[in-house]
């Protein structure tokens, strides 16, 4: 069955300052944001009534509004107590809650100085990212790389960086594939397309330096999981030549949580132990079961 579009659902959506039915939430066609990519946003969930690490989703989207060289129209606080009050009114226990800033429309332009910058925070119900998640997905090899620190502004999660991601998962789903192995501009293994990615080999884990893509939050949060576990965690640049060299490989994100990866293109992985270890223990600590492990 098809999913609901998403301009046309029941409920309600915050947008800056006051809550509109969802199917009247709209923005002119002459938005910045659509024309030039100045948007950033967030993707976050709750469980069980509580967004997991809230705090540090809106920092980061302060973050991100900061290196594309504007202030969110309100603060942090402020932030979070509107995510939290559109949470509950939605009355979803379990859900998917985004939050994004944008350029308006006064001036239409690669310059928008003056545009006003608008905020909004929508929630809905989403399941897993990926079907048959336990199984391990199946990824291939994107065609588009990581830009370098100084051609885009690689650590604000800012809507113009997902152009190559859209891409990369448009090919990858074209070909039967779940998700795409992005590499970085020097050639170096980097991410998915919404996604980072973790590497078991000897019983240790490793993963990406995050010097040119996201450094997720569920990423620090699977870091600091597996040290909990004595699980030694090596961040490292990592060659494509040495992904027939892991056991197993799985990815993290808001939305994929944590996923296992039973494939990379021509490489097999099994979503073994430390995977699904990993997996439970994730669940355990959203759903409040256990408490963040220290550093
Ligand atoms: C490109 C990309 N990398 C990594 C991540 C993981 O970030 P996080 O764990 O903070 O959701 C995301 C998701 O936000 C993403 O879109």
């Amino acid at each position: 069955m098809a999913e609901q579009p998403f301009d046309d659902r029941d409920g309600f959506i915050w947008m800056d300052g006051e809550y509109t039915p969802w199917r009247e939430t709209k923005v002119h066609v002459l938005t910045h944001a659509m024309h030039y990519a100045s948007c950033v946003f967030e993707g976050e969930r709750a469980y069980g009534g509580q967004i997991f690490e809230s705090l540090r989703h809106s920092q980061r989207l302060a973050n991100s509004a900061d290196i594309m060289g504007f202030d969110l129209p309100v603060s942090v606080a402020e932030l979070e107590d509107i995510k939290a009050e559109t949470l509950a009114k939605s009355g979803l226990e379990n859900a998917y809650i985004r939050a994004f800033a944008w350029r308006g429309s006064e001036m239409m332009g690669v310059s928008a100085q003056n545009n006003t910058i608008h905020l909004a925070v929508a929630v809905w119900a989403w399941g897993d990212y990926f079907a048959d998640k336990m199984k391990g997905i199946r990824m291939t090899h994107a065609e588009w790389r990581r830009p370098a620190p100084d051609t885009a502004p690689c650590h604000a999660k800012a809507a113009g960086l997902y152009m190559i991601c859209t891409l990369s998962k448009h090919a990858a789903e074209r070909d039967g594939y779940a998700d795409a192995l992005m590499l970085d501009y020097r050639g170096q293994v980097a991410e998915a397309t919404g996604a980072n990615i973790f590497f078991l080999r000897d019983g240790a884990l490793h993963t990406p330096t995050p010097d040119c893509f996201l450094n997720g939050i569920t990423r620090q949060t699977a870091i600091k999981l597996a040290k909990a576990r004595q699980i030694e965690v090596i961040e490292r640049a990592i060659m494509p030549d040495e992904l027939s060299t892991f056991d197993e490989c799985f990815i993290t994100g808001s939305a994929a949580e944590i996923t296992p990866v039973a494939e990379i293109g021509e490489f097999t992985y099994k979503p073994g132990a430390v995977s699904e270890a990993l997996v439970e223990d994730y669940s355990d600590l959203v759903y409040r079961k256990i408490a963040m492990p220290a550093e």
